[in-house]
């Protein structure tokens, strides 16, 4: 069992829960959380974050 779990909400971001070092692609890094939401649609201003702007404009629910 690992000590993170990324959750995939229906319909919505991706929660992170548990301790993770977040850097974008030259290495700085985001001060986060240790639960946070992660943008999935696109549509957030707050990329790499969820605003919660994809309430009602995103569909998508998969399976494992
Ligand atoms: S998943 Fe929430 S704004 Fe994109």
């Amino acid at each position: 069992m690992s000590d993170v779990t990324i959750k995939v909400n229906d319909n919505g971001p991706l929660r992170i829960m548990g301790k993770v070092e977040m850097v974008d692609a030259v290495g700085n890094h985001f001060e986060t959380t240790e639960s946070f939401i992660l943008c999935r649609c696109g549509l957030s201003d707050k990329k790499p974050f969820c605003d919660l702007t994809h309430k009602g404009k995103f569909e998508s629910a998969p399976r494992a």
